[in-house]
């Protein structure tokens, strides 16, 4: 695995640091978003907030507004609340163990374990997301639960090798084992495969397992979208209550347009105005 990693990486920009927020923001960022379409917004972020500090002074709105293009906008009202709590509680700099950082805002089991494998390099942390869950699945040959697909995880992490380890697990997750035709000729560990030994009989061992998502619901036409337009609109500006409808994409379903603007409310990403136009929170 640790020599496949050597000869095939990807230089990526997170992979250049062990800062913990910039590697909390490159986490957060790539957990449902396309690397080719985070790197251009990575550097812009972090050059603009350079630490957990600098976020929390800026308006959540503001954040917001940079996190155009990546879509599932609740991330970036996540990671400002994140920020806040770090500057509040803990000085500005993020906790270094995993019950630390599974307290803050918007941190997530994936999320503190990538901080702890990736920023301070610890052994014995496998980051369990959707990729290394398939992989531990396929290897086990039959579907895992939820704790002992992370044992597995952990387990399978080489002393001292924690960073490379971890970083060589998703890559083999998204470029070989991946969800429909894996690769398995390219595979790096193929003979330690209990699926592959097996000739991958069918069902496929990761589907149904723990941490292995089934993709993301149809995007076209669904509240996702609208909520998306909604935010759109909001970022260049406020959007009065009768131009609600229409910036989401519904002119004719004001009621489902009202109901996607009150989650929006709800979840931190609009506020209300006193003229009653929907607006980014500040
Ligand atoms: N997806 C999630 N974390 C990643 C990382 N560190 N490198 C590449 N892709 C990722």
């Amino acid at each position: 695995m640790l020599g496949w990693f050597e000869g095939v990486q990807r230089d990526l920009p997170w992979r250049q640091t062990r800062d913990p927020w910039r590697i909390l923001v490159s986490e957060l960022m790539l957990q449902q978003t396309q690397v080719a379409r985070v790197l251009p917004r990575y550097e812009a972020f972090l050059a603009r907030w350079p630490t957990p500090e600098a976020c929390a002074a800026a308006p959540v709105g503001e954040v917001v507004t940079a996190w155009a293009g990546l879509g599932y906008n609740r991330r970036a009202v996540n990671l400002h609340r994140c920020a806040v709590a770090v500057t509040r509680d803990h000085g500005g700099r993020l906790p270094s163990d995993l019950a630390g950082l599974l307290d803050l805002p918007g941190i997530g089991p994936y999320t503190a374990r990538a901080v702890l494998a990736f920023a301070h390099e610890a052994d014995g942390v496998g980051v369990l997301d959707t990729n290394a869950a398939r992989v531990l699945a396929r290897w086990a040959g039959r579907p895992l639960g939820r704790a002992e697909a992370q044992a597995a995880a952990d387990d399978a992490v080489p002393t001292a090798e924690g960073w490379a380890w971890n970083q060589a697990m998703l890559d083999l997750g998204a470029t070989v084992c991946r969800a429909r035709s894996p690769r398995c000729d390219a595979c790096p560990v193929e003979d330690a495969c209990a699926w592959r030994a097996a000739g991958n009989p069918e069902p496929d061992p990761a589907i149904g397992s723990a941490g292995v998502s089934g993709g993301q619901s149809r995007f076209e036409g669904s509240d996702r979208q609208g909520r998306g337009r909604l935010v759109d609109a909001l970022r260049r500006g406020p959007v009065s209550p009768d131009q609600v409808a229409a910036m989401a994409g519904w002119p004719d379903d004001p009621e489902r347009a009202g109901r996607v603007a009150t989650s929006l409310v709800t979840d931190g990403l609009a506020a209300v105005a006193d003229d009653g136009s929907l607006t980014l929170p500040r």
